[in-house]
């Protein structure tokens, strides 16, 4: 693998899963492969799990690890040939090569701004990182896509799915604030790949990019939708069309135990308990949050695994 940005960097995805398995069950198996080997983890914006599992996962592997929050450093100019004198210190085709000189591999979390559509979708921080560093990149959630937690949930489900091929729900949940649609995103083009019956349930005008559902199933009726599944994955995103606004809080579309019945409850988390999801959801035992962010340490460990083998 020389790179992990996107789900497609993934070669064959029923191994990278038994892969990660195997690392799970035996995770300093490959503790000398990563020595003298560096991953600097770049966070432009707050993280709790991908932080924490990503430098574990790193660690397992022999790795040393260098974090830098970016608020703390100089501001990164992005944009060509523009005259810095404003509040940009530092362009990022310098803060890239500079930075490759340091890492072996560099890990980037940049979430969109929800104001330029267009901007978002170029994936401006990210694409620049691929295209200024010398060393291979990974996704950490950038403004479109978390292919990261996404390889994780597909751990998750192939690990407790009881079924060959088990319905998939991913259902929209209200929320106060806007927030990106990345790992809706990366968790649709994620079902698409793997052997489930998925589709996606949320209210009228919610509908995400069709370049990525596609031909995924979408019902406007969300207990319809969850009949029989066997996962459901509740996620906010703002609005695609109307971008970023947040432009329905219906407080019925928050999971419960009455609707969820006997499927598995997903979610990336963090949540926000009794507006997302009520507390008797995640205090039930058909919760499986806590086994899906675990499932992030390997994860990253055969993402960064593979890349270092390719080194
Ligand atoms: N799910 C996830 O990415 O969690 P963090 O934002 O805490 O990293």
């Amino acid at each position: 693998m020389k790179k992990y940005t996107v789900i497609e960097d993934i070669s064959n995805l029923s191994e990278i899963i038994k892969d990660a398995v195997l690392l799970k069950m035996d995770p300093f198996e490959h503790s000398v492969l990563g020595k003298n080997k560096t991953l600097a983890m770049l966070f432009f914006n707050a993280s709790l799990r991908t932080r924490l599992s990503t430098e574990k996962a790193a660690k397992n592997l022999g790795m040393n690890v260098m974090v830098l929050n970016v608020n703390d450093a100089w501001n990164l100019e992005f944009e060509d040939g523009t005259v810095m004198n404003a509040n940009s210190s530092e362009h990022i085709k310098e803060a890239a090569q500079v930075i490759s000189q340091y890492a072996d591999i560099i890990a980037v979390r940049a979430f969109p701004g929800l104001s330029d559509k267009q901007k978002d979708e170029s994936e401006q921080v990210l694409n620049s990182f691929i295209k200024y560093a010398s060393v291979p990149i990974v996704n950490m959630e950038s403004a479109t896509a978390h292919p990261l937690q996404a390889l994780a949930d597909a751990i998750t489900i192939s690990e407790l799915t009881e079924k060959a091929k088990p319905k998939v729900v991913l259902s929209w949940a209200p929320h106060p604030r806007a927030l990106p649609q990345a790992v809706a995103n990366s968790f649709v083009e994620m079902m698409q790949k793997l052997d489930v019956e998925f589709s996606i349930t949320h209210p009228e005008g919610y509908e995400l990019n069709p370049n990525i559902t596609k031909n995924t199933p979408i019902n406007y009726n969300q207990k319809e939708a969850l009949k029989d599944a066997d996962f459901v994955y509740v996620k906010n995103w703002s609005n695609y069309k109307d971008y970023g606004k947040v432009l329905n809080q219906d407080p019925n579309w928050m999971m419960t135990q009455d609707k969820l019945g006997t499927a598995k409850f997903m979610h990336c988390l963090p949540v926000r308990r009794n507006v997302v999801v009520e507390d008797a959801v995640l205090d039930g035992e058909n919760s499986i949050v806590i086994e899906q962010a675990n499932n992030r340490t390997y994860a990253a460990q055969i993402v960064l695994k593979k890349i270092l083998d390719n080194l």
